[in-house]
């Protein structure tokens, strides 16, 4: 299998390409070969990258690419994870930010379009996740578009996390957390549907836990500050943890997510009043290489709510950036 990492001279990078070369993303007996992209000025600490995973003597690794050409990092590959954007600066618009990224992820798509392979998996992490994955989808029309992807995997384990601490159990334990909308602080995480293994069997979280209060108060603020927590904590954003999500949303939906519920931002087909064509994070099951959006979940009004709010953040993101496109929002609607 060729992978792409791009930004892989980064933090997450760091942390993500041991778990792909060990088999943890992708399955222990995939080969690979890795194509690890940065820009120009990243070279030099790539290639000390590339010499730390040759002293790994990973069994899996075949072959290690190292470049800043994006048309030598994305011919032929299988696999894509996007993790190099444009950073947001002191001072910088959110629309600047968009604009910026726009024009990275407009040349990338474009590239993928004409050199990767058609059936090319592509997971979006750099910032604003979702809607440069949106980017990059219009900008590579012979490629699926349920190819495209972004990371809210992240935030989904987080959720999890956060019950099962609360919960005294182990993280496996949690079951059906979902992380609606966008990877930003409007996202929506939600465990109505959520159940807990107990000593007395699978119990719904809201029984457990029953403090409404916590579930749509305290509970979504942490979830969706903890990558502002970290980077106050860290004066870095989350790297080790980025990595391990990267590798779950790759591996699940490339190996597949044995009937367990995940959390992850694809192009909207419609599903639960979600404008369709946006990359929104829906719940979802992987089988056999493909994500099936989680059908008739329960969405009381709280919920419903909250879905919109960061639908409507999305619709914004989509406009600014479609502007810079020259497209508008009808024709990515009805494709
Ligand atoms: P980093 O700054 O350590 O690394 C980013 C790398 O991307 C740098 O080596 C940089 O040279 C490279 N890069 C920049 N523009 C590029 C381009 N046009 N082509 C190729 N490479 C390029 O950042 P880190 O910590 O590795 O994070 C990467 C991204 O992931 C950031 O945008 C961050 O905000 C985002 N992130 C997203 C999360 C999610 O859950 N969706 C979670 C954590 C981080």
């Amino acid at each position: 299998m060729r992978v792409c990492v791009t930004g892989a001279a980064g933090q997450i990078g760091y942390a993500l390409l041991p778990h792909i070369c060990s088999g943890r993303t992708f399955g222990p007996s995939t080969k690979i070969i890795l194509h690890l992209l940065d820009i120009p000025r990243a070279q030099q600490a790539l290639m000390g990258v590339k010499m730390e995973l040759e002293d790994c003597g990973f069994d899996l690794l075949e072959e290690v690419v190292v470049t800043s050409d994006a048309n030598v990092a994305f011919t032929g590959i299988d696999a894509c994870i996007m993790l190099g954007a444009f950073p947001r600066g002191p001072g910088m618009e959110r629309k600047d930010l968009l604009a910026k990224n726009c024009n990275i992820f407009k040349e990338q798509g474009r590239l993928l379009n004409e050199v990767a392979s058609k059936n090319v998996k592509v997971v979006v992490v750099g910032n604003p996740a979702n809607t440069n994955a949106l980017v990059a989808q219009q900008c590579a029309p012979s490629i699926p578009k349920e190819n495209f992807t972004a990371l809210t995997r992240l935030d989904h384990n987080r959720a999890q996390s956060q019950i099962a601490m609360r919960l005294k159990v182990p993280s496996s334990a949690v079951e059906n957390c979902t992380i609606w909308g966008n990877h930003s602080s409007t996202q929506y995480p939600d465990v109505s549907n959520s159940v807990v293994a107990t000593a007395q069997g699978k119990q719904k979280v809201g029984d457990v836990i029953q403090n409404p209060g916590y579930l749509h108060g305290e509970f979504i603020k942490v979830v969706q500050q903890r990558g502002a927590a970290i980077i106050n904590a860290r004066k870095l954003s989350s790297a080790m943890s980025a990595a391990k999500a990267i590798s779950d949303h790759m591996h699940d939906w490339v190996v597949g997510s044995n009937g367990k519920t995940v959390s992850m931002a694809v192009p909207s087909d419609g599903s639960y009043g979600i404008e369709k064509g946006l990359i929104y994070s829906f719940p979802v099951v992987c089988s056999a290489g493909k994500y099936t959006i989680v059908q008739n979940l329960k969405v009381d009004q709280f919920s419903r709510k909250m879905m919109d709010e960061t639908m409507n953040e999305l619709k914004q993101e989509r406009d600014t950036a479609l502007a810079f496109l020259n497209k508008d929002a009808d024709t990515i609607a009805r494709s």
